[in-house]
Formats: C-alpha cells, sequence, structure tokens
C-alpha cells in the first residue's frame, strides 16, 4: 500500500520531473533554433560578401572599360577581362545560395537583369571602342551606361540590406534564445533546488520518525523486559513456594502415616497375636492362615516404613544433612554396585530444614539421574563451605549428558529444572558441567544468608548425635 504521508512528496517530484522535462525540452527548441539562427547569419553574410564581391568587380570592369575608352590602350581591359568570368562565377554561386529563398531570387533576378544590361553596354561600347573610339564615346555619354551600373548597384545594395536585416533578425532572435536558455537554466536550478530541499526534509522527516519508532521499541523492549523478569521471579518464588508446600505436605503424610497407620497396624499385629495363641492348639489350619495374615501385616508395615523414609527421610530429621548425605551415597552406591567417595567437613553450619531437604533432594535427584542414565562406575559427593557459601558438588564418571543436550537450559527436564528453582530458592545458583564419557557434574553453590542458616537459638536440622 502507497503510504498516505509520501503522497504530497511524490507528488512534488513527479511535478519536478515533469516541469525539468519541459524545461529541457523549450531549452533543447530553443538550442535548434539558435544553431539555424547561427547557419542564417553565416549563409547572410556569406551573401553579402559575395554580393559586395559582385559590385567591386562590376566596378573594376568599368573601370577597365572606361580606362580603355579614354586612352584607347588595350592594357586598360584587364581588369575587365578579369572581372568578366568572377562576375558570371558569383551570380551562379549567389543564384545558388538564394535556391531555397523565393523572395531573395526574384530581387536577385531583377539585379541580374541590371548586370546583365550593365555587362552588354559594357561589351557594346568596347566593340564599337576598338574601331571608332569617339563612336563608344559618344555611346557613352547617353548616360545609359551610367543609369544600369546605378540599377545594378541599387539592386545589390538593397540585396546587401536586406541580408544585413536578417542577420540582424537572426541575432535579436538569438539574443532572446539565449536570454531563454538563461532564464531556463536558472529555472532548472531552482527547481533542483526546490527537489533537493523537498527530499531533505522528507529524508530528515522520515530519519526523525523511524527514530522515534526506534526508541519507541527500545522502551517497549526494555518494558517488556522488565516484565519477563519479574514474572520469573514470580515464578521462581511460586515454584519455591510449592517446594515448600510440597514438603510440608510430605512431612504432615510422613507423620499421618507413622502416627495413625502404623498404630493401626501395630494393634492389628498384636491381636493377630493374640488371636492365634488362642487357636492355636484348637484350630491349627487357621492359626498357620493367621501367621500368614501376619506377614502380610509385616509387608505392610515395611511398606509403610519405605512411604515414610521417602516423603520424609527420617535420619535427615534425626541425624542432620551429614549422616542423611553419606546414608544416601551408601545405599545408592551399594544398590548400583558403584564405588563412592564422600567428603563432608565435620563442622558443617547448622542449616534450616528447608535448606538441608533442598541439598539432600538434589543429591537425591542427581544419583537417580545417574542411576538412571550414566553407566558410571564411581560417584563423589563433596559439601564444603567458606564463611559466606556453602558447595555442593555431586560427580559420575559415567558417559555424561547426551551430545544434543544443551546444560544451559533445564526446560523440558523436570529433574534438573527442580533442581535448580530448589537452588535459585535458597538464593543461589547452579552448574551443570558434563563432556562425553566424562560424566556429569552437578555444582551448587547457595550463600549463607540468614534465610539457609538455622537461627543460634534454634536447634534447626539435627546435628549428628
Ligand atoms: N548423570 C547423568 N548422566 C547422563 N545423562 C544425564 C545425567 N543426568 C541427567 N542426564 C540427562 O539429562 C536429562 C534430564 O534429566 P532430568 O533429571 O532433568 O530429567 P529426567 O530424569 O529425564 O526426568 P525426571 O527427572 O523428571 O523424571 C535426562 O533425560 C538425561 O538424558
Ligand atoms: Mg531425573
Amino acid at each position: 500500500m502507497f503510504k498516505q504521508s509520501f503522497l504530497p512528496q511524490t507528488l512534488l517530484l513527479a511535478g519536478g520531473i515533469l516541469l525539468t522535462v519541459a524545461v529541457l525540452v523549450a531549452s533543447e527548441t530553443g538550442n535548434i533554433r539558435l544553431r539555424e539562427s547561427y547557419n542564417d547569419v553565416i549563409h547572410s553574410q556569406r551573401v553579402q560578401t559575395q554580393l559586395a564581391a559582385l559590385n567591386g568587380e562590376l566596378v573594376n570592369a568599368e573601370a577597365g572599360q572606361r580606362g580603355f575608352l579614354l586612352t584607347g590602350k588595350d592594357s586598360y581591359l584587364d581588369p575587365y577581362y578579369q572581372a568578366l568570368p568572377r562576375i558570371n562565377g558569383l551570380m551562379t554561386r549567389i543564384r545558388a545560395d538564394y535556391a531555397s529563398d523565393p523572395e531573395g531570387l526574384k530581387l536577385f533576378g531583377e539585379t541580374s537583369k541590371q548586370i546583365s544590361s550593365k555587362l552588354n553596354e559594357m561589351a557594346l561600347t568596347l566593340l564599337y571602342g576598338k574601331r571608332d573610339l569617339s563612336v563608344a564615346l559618344d555611346l557613352v555619354r547617353t548616360d545609359y551606361g551610367k543609369q544600369t551600373m546605378d540599377n545594378a548597384r541599387r539592386g545589390l545594395d538593397a540585396l546587401q540590406a536586406r541580408e544585413a536585416e536578417t542577420v540582424a533578425h537572426r541575432l535579436e532572435g538569438a539574443e532572446r534564445d539565449v536570454q531563454l536558455s538563461r532564464y531556463g537554466i536558472g529555472l532548472l536550478t531552482a527547481i533542483n533546488i526546490v527537489l533537493l530541499i523537498a527530499v531533505g526534509l522528507g529524508h530528515a522527516k522520515r530519519l526523525a520518525l523511524s527514530e522515534v519508532a526506534r526508541s519507541q521499541a527500545e522502551e517497549e523492549g526494555l518494558r517488556l523486559d522488565r516484565k519477563v523478569r519479574a514474572r520469573t521471579r514470580q515464578l521462581s518464588a511460586l515454584a519455591g513456594h510449592l517446594q515448600r508446600v510440597t514438603e510440608d505436605e510430605k512431612t504432615r503424610l510422613a507423620r499421618e502415616l507413622h502416627d495413625e497407620l502404623g498404630a493401626i497396624l501395630t494393634a492389628i499385629k498384636l491381636d493377630l497375636h493374640w488371636v492365634r495363641r488362642r487357636v492355636q492348639e484348637s484350630h491349627p489350619e487357621a492359626a498357620d492362615k493367621l501367621t500368614r495374615v501376619m506377614l502380610h501385616v509385616d509387608q505392610g508395615i515395611q511398606i509403610k516404613r519405605r512411604l515414610i523414609e521417602d516423603l520424609r527421610p527420617t535420619v535427615l530429621l534425626n541425624l542432620g544433612l551429614r549422616a542423611a548425605l553419606c546414608q544416601l551415597v551408601e545405599d545408592v552406591a551399594g544398590r548400583n554396585h558403584w564405588e563412592s567417595e564422600v567428603s563432608i567437613p565435620d563442622d558443617l553450619p547448622r542449616l534450616r530444614d528447608e535448606a538441608a531437604i533442598a541439598l539432600y533432594r538434589i543429591a537425591q535427584e542427581s544419583f537417580t539421574n545417574a542411576s538412571k542414565y550414566s553407566e558410571a562406575t564411581h560417584v563423589r559427593l563433596s559439601l564444603g563451605h567458606t564463611e559466606t557459601q556453602l558447595t555442593l558438588t555431586i560427580h559420575d564418571d559415567g558417559k555424561g549428558l547426551p551430545p544434543d543436550f544443551d546444560a544451559g537450559s533445564t526446560a523440558g527436564h523436570h529433574g534438573l529444572l527442580g533442581m535448580e528453582q530448589r537452588v535459585a530458592a535458597l538464593g543461589g545458583n547452579m552448574e551443570i558441567v558434563s563432556s562425553p564419557n566424562a560424566g556429569v557434574s552437578i555444582c551448587v553453590e547457595v550463600p549463607l544468608t540468614a534465610s539457609v542458616l538455622a537461627p543460634a537459638d534454634e536447634p534447626a536440622e539435627a546435628q549428628p548425635e
């Protein structure tokens, strides 16, 4: 679509181009006229020169005639004889030059007649003069010769004046054309300046508009960026909250299972014992059945214990993070036939329950992943700390993350994502280091802030006994 804002500028450009073309056409027409005028001036000047030469040759011929008639000497006739062919030549050329000028040709025709009469008069007087000079002089005295010469001269002068007028007229026209051409160039320059200014202004306006659009886009980008950051913070906080709620729920469930189900199962077992003792003698088959039922109750108690342990590791609650991690490594290493290494200092600072559970769950998920994917033979867990931060590293020597795995993004992998969110909720950061056949290292750094450390007066997560 053609933008409305470009319309005036485009119209201006089109108008400018049309005007420029018109001025160019006018200027070219003027140039053509100038060239024609120049040619006409040259032509007129040549005719003028030829007319003057013809006049001169006539005078020469007449002077020769007169000289001979006065002196009777033949030598005076030289100019006359020399002038005759020249006069004929000049007349032919002048006639040819007037070929395209009917009026000039007509005028020259009349003058030619006078010249011919003059030439005839001269030829006649010379013819008589060669026989008898006095007869010839009498003929001259009739003034016929003078009249024809005057007529011829007048004709030639009139033609010359006509040519001079043509030259003047042409020069005047040329002057006008030059003037017009000058105005045309001036107009062209003015049009170009106006167009340049219009285009420049349009360009500047577009630049300003695009600058405004760019800064608006930049602002919008910043606004969206801020929004995304705020939303990410909210989501992290929500994830942390959900994890806390989940852990609390798990603790509550574990307690219920332990207290309620545990009590019921124990009561069932005791009652079954009692009944079995009573019926042992009288109904041995029923006693056997009861023994099998008691075995099932024992299995139920085992399952309940395992469930409670999964929900809330009692060792973590009772013996603290250090012991819980040691036991976790021992368990998973035993199950997976791994060699294992644990490094945890004795002076581990006391942590809040949530922090201890988060670190335990991270270690748990790391080992679960290692057992599922790594094909490792050796695992290592090390927990260290400085004054300000706690560092947990879990390493396996397996095949490493798949080559197409993007370690920078944990999206789509809930285990690693959950670990990251737990670490983020503690204000720390997590790094996954892996290379093919060199295993995977999960490195967690958590700042030892008030939300991680247990308050001094509160016996937070239990210490090793
Ligand atoms: N120790 C490891 N060795 C090799 N590959 C691993 C290891 N840990 C994770 N991976 C790879 O990273 C992927 C992501 O792990 P993550 O724990 O996030 O998801 P998951 O185990 O596939 O699913 P979930 O944990 O939600 O049950 C895994 O599918 C696996 O390909
Ligand atoms: Mg996993």
